[in-house]
């Protein structure tokens, strides 16, 4: 096959969004909808792709960090074609078939492109248009025929006749084209429609009075070319990646309790016999084990999760490791950075910070652990707090193995806890401990035997 360019159109604002973002920054499947023709084009084995921008073109810009694209920017938005013609210099010493994408159609796929491209070039087409059909072609381009069915033009549904609306194959916005004819047609397309644009389309009825050949490819499924133009769009497009996502992760041995209720971005890993409980949101570069568990309404991010690790209710971890058997929540909060070692148990209402929990440890109620370095087989009593700000920086806490801290303790940080010693509950801790020492700082006990009840009856 020779070689093929790749133009990918990225530059409208979006108007049916109602955004203020670039549509093609708005996410699905947990990624910016335009990342997904930039992996299209990759897998087209693109000799130069060009990305069409210029509404936010720096978020754009931001957002898709690859430097084997060109962007081209079109400082005003005049249409499809007009875009298209802003690739021109970029393709200036390019020859050969250009294959155009849109930055709104994610779901397309790398053999519905191989199809197209093939189909082009065994017929020796100078222009081969993607079309589809749809049960309800509304929004859409349609394709329009001669009486041999040959395709004549395409006509927007705002330029449509009701006889031309009628027909349901539509234009995905997906073509393969000959690079030399297509920017001397661009070159003749005029805004004369209701919509005052230059269209792309256009070039379908330049083609045919040129005589030369133009033919379409029908795509398999309509759903894989449907363009997100609204919100409505973006959350049906949301829910077919979803789904697919999903299907894959059962058919490799995960079970998700209820998948209309599972949120899982098709980055993520899961192994086998894994339980993913309702209300789940596992997103980013997460890895997770075989056997664990998932609990209703989690949220993991960006978290490497080993064997057997069972995490309860209503947890979010975020950029964390959580190492074999470890058990965390219900409701804990797992920030970035920490490390929590095998078998360790994070419990309710805990949060851990840029932390090292060691292996077999417990901080099971109600603590904060901010950079700190917790040993092996340590327990952590409810309301332990690692006081590790002073306002202006941040400091460690370190409790070496076998330590036990007692229930309510602060740890005035920077400090140290040697390997082996107790802490009395109600402890504020503000020097280092040597190891196997029993630390307490509680004021006095004052018991005045009767006074209560003499005070309450003088109050009475
Ligand atoms: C376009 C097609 C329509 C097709 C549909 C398929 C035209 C005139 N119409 O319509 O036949 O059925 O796609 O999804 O081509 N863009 C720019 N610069 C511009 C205008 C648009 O870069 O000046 C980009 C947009 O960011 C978007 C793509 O081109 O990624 C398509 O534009 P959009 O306005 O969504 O076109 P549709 O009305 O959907
Ligand atoms: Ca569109």
């Amino acid at each position: 096959m020779n070689k093929t360019a790749v133009i990918i159109l990225a530059a409208g604002k979006g108007t049916r969004m109602k955004s203020e973002k670039a549509k093609v920054l708005h996410e699905v499947g947990g990624r910016p909808m335009l990342s997904y023709a930039i992996e299209r084009a990759k897998e087209a084995g693109a000799a130069k792709t060009v990305v069409i921008i210029g509404h936010q073109a720096e978020k754009v810009r931001e957002a898709i960090p690859d430097k084997g694209i060109v962007f081209v920017e079109q400082s005003v938005q005049l249409g499809t074609g007009h875009a298209v013609m802003q690739a021109e210099k970029a393709l200036k010493r390019f020859k050969g078939d250009v294959l155009i994408l849109s930055g709104d159609v994610p779901l397309i796929t790398a053999d519905t492109i191989k199809g197209l491209m093939s189909s082009h070039s065994k017929g020796k087409a100078t222009l081969t248009v993607l079309t589809a059909e749809p049960d309800d072609p509304y929004g859409y381009g349609r394709i329009i025929t001669d009486n041999k069915g040959r395709i004549k033009k395409i006509v927007e549904e705002k330029d449509a006749t009701s006889k031309e609306r009628s027909v349901r194959e539509i234009n995905t916005g997906i073509y393969c084209v000959g690079s030399e004819f297509l920017f001397k047609a661009l070159k003749k397309v005029e805004p004369k429609n209701v919509q005052k644009e230059y269209y792309l389309t256009d070039i379908v009825g330049i083609a045919v009075n040129e005589k030369k050949t133009v033919s379409t490819f029908k795509a398999r499924e309509f759903r894989e070319v449907m363009g997100i133009n609204s919100r409505i769009d973006l959350a049906e497009v949301e829910c077919i990646i979803r789904t697919k996502t999903l299907g894959h992760l059962m058919a490799n041995g995960v079970t998700i309790i209820d998948p209309s209720n599972t949120y899982i971005s098709s980055s993520v890993r899961i192994d086998p016999d894994t339980v993913v409980y309702p209300g789940a949101f596992i997103s980013g570069d997460t890895v997770i084990g075989t056997g664990c568990s998932i609990g209703p309404g989690s949220i993991i991010s960006d978290t490497i999760l080993g064997n057997d690790v069972k995490i309860n209710a209503y947890s979010v971890i975020e950029k964390s490791e959580v190492k074999e058997g470890a058990v965390i929540g219900p409701v804990a909060h797992i920030r970035p950075q920490t490390v929590i070692e095998k078998g360790a148990h994070i419990g309710n209402f805990v949060e851990v910070k840029k932390s090292t929990i060691g292996a077999g440890s417990k901080a099971n109620h109600l603590t904060y652990i901010g950079d700190a370095t917790i040993g092996k087989g340590v327990n952590i009593g409810a309301g332990t707090i690692t006081c590790n700000y002073d306002g202006f920086s941040k400091y460690q806490t370190v409790i070496e193995d076998n330590v036990f801290v007692g229930s309510d303790t602060q740890l005035i940080a920077p400090v140290r806890i040697g390997k082996g010693s107790l802490i009395g509950a109600g402890t504020t801790v503000t020097e280092d401990v040597p190891e196997d020492s029993l630390v307490l700082s509680r004021v006095k006990q004052i018991t005045k035997k009767g006074a209560a009840k003499r005070y309450l009856k003088r109050k009475a």
